[in-house]
């Protein structure tokens, strides 16, 4: 690992962190005009706490998983509002939704024309990113996946222009988030950081980012899952997720996102979900090549002085209230091999693991999560 390579870091323009930081955007906003606000049904009850002026729309037809007809729909009526500002209020679906919508409803590209690296002409709007959850870390970053579900896979936009202006990371906009999607998703932010962390493209400066994110997680995610109320403990888990959302930039993630991708598409399990379950095997997996980064995620996690980590990373996702067991989540076991193929297939994040994973390999731990 050097500092030789070149990185790009895009980070928000502007970040406001702490409780009620919800407030600020009406300030920084001022009097911009016409705004429209990017929400799930959920959310759009918290847009009084932004405090915006002026004409404001709301678009909340967001669901839990946004597909190519939801952004249409979200597309119509950027159109119909025709904003200064866009504001994304919610999870990271509706993140992904408002950063597309800002960079694309005044223009002539198609989802089609932006799909992959840096195909985005420009961006005239301006984009505030609130988040409810902590866990994708979308309101960091410059990427954007929409299922397409004719094809059942995601398509990836990323560009700079997808950056937010202002990003807020408002602890008690996630006071209401249950015990096991605190956990789920406080899990899926670890995995972005530590599949960073021990990538084979790691980087020293992503490197920092990761194991801030990790050891929050380690400080706080249990005090969230406990009590959803806990203030600190849910900022703490919204800078972990915003660190993680820094790592997935540069670098991204490896085998753990590719193993919990098909278990998205195919078993229709939450990413956050996915992630948790597949987490244990695939950091014990990896601790042969990468013995000393591995402890410092060990220790981090309070596991250092477990001599099973996989047993330890398992009963510390079991002990937050995680459903470990795929066969409790209506997988069969006749579906593994279908899982192990498309997630060995995965080759961009695949190859980015600091071990090579066989698809016997992958296939092992399905059955080992089975
Ligand atoms: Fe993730």
């Amino acid at each position: 690992m050097s500092l030789s390579r070149v990185i790009t870091l895009h980070q928000p323009k502007r970040l406001e962190i702490g409780a009620d930081a919800s407030a600020r955007v009406g300030e920084w906003a001022g009097d911009i005009g016409t705004v429209l606000v990017v929400a799930s049904p959920h959310t759009a009850g918290f847009i009084d706490r932004l405090g915006l002026r002026g004409k404001v729309s709301v678009f909340d037809g967001i669901p839990g998983e946004p597909d190519i007809a939801t952004f249409e729909a979200a597309m119509a009526a950027a159109r119909a509002a025709r904003p200064d500002l866009v504001v994304g209020l919610g999870g990271g679906s509706v993140l992904d939704v408002a950063k597309l919508v800002a960079a694309l409803w005044d223009g002539d590209q198609t989802l089609a024309d932006v799909a992959g690296p840096n195909r985005v002409a420009g961006r005239r709007t301006a984009l505030a990113q609130v988040a409810t959850t902590a866990g994708t870390g979308s309101e960091a970053g410059i990427r954007a996946l929409i299922t397409d579900p004719g094809k059942g896979n995601k398509i990836a936009v990323e560009s700079p222009w997808l950056i937010a202006d202002l990003a807020v990371l408002d602890p008690r906009l996630t006071f209401s988030v249950p015990p096991a999607v605190t956990a789920a998703t406080g899990i899926d932010a670890m995995a972005h950081c530590v599949e960073a962390f021990t990538n084979r493209n790691a980087h020293p400066v992503i490197d920092g980012y990761a194991l801030m994110g990790i050891e929050l997680v380690g400080r706080y995610l249990a005090r969230a899952v406990k009590d959803g109320t806990d203030t600190e403990a849910r900022e703490g888990m919204m800078l972990a997720s915003f660190y993680g959302g820094i790592c997935l930039g540069p670098v991204n993630t490896a085998a753990g996102h590719a193993l919990a991708y098909p278990l998205g598409t195919l078993l229709h399990l939450p990413h956050g979900l996915a992630n948790a379950i597949i987490f244990p095997h695939v950091l014990a997996f990896n601790q042969g090549v990468a013995p000393d980064k591995t402890a410092k995620v060990a220790a981090a996690l309070g596991l250092d002085k477990a001599p099973d980590l996989l047993a330890a990373a398992h009963a510390f996702c079991a002990g937050l209230g995680v459903e470990m067991r795929l066969a409790n989540h209506g997988a069969t076991e006749d579906q593994l091999p279908r899982f192990a193929a498309e997630a060995h297939a995965i080759r961009r994040l695949m190859d980015n693991n600091p071990r090579d994973m066989s698809v016997d390999e992958v296939l092992a731990i399905y059955r080992a999560a089975f």
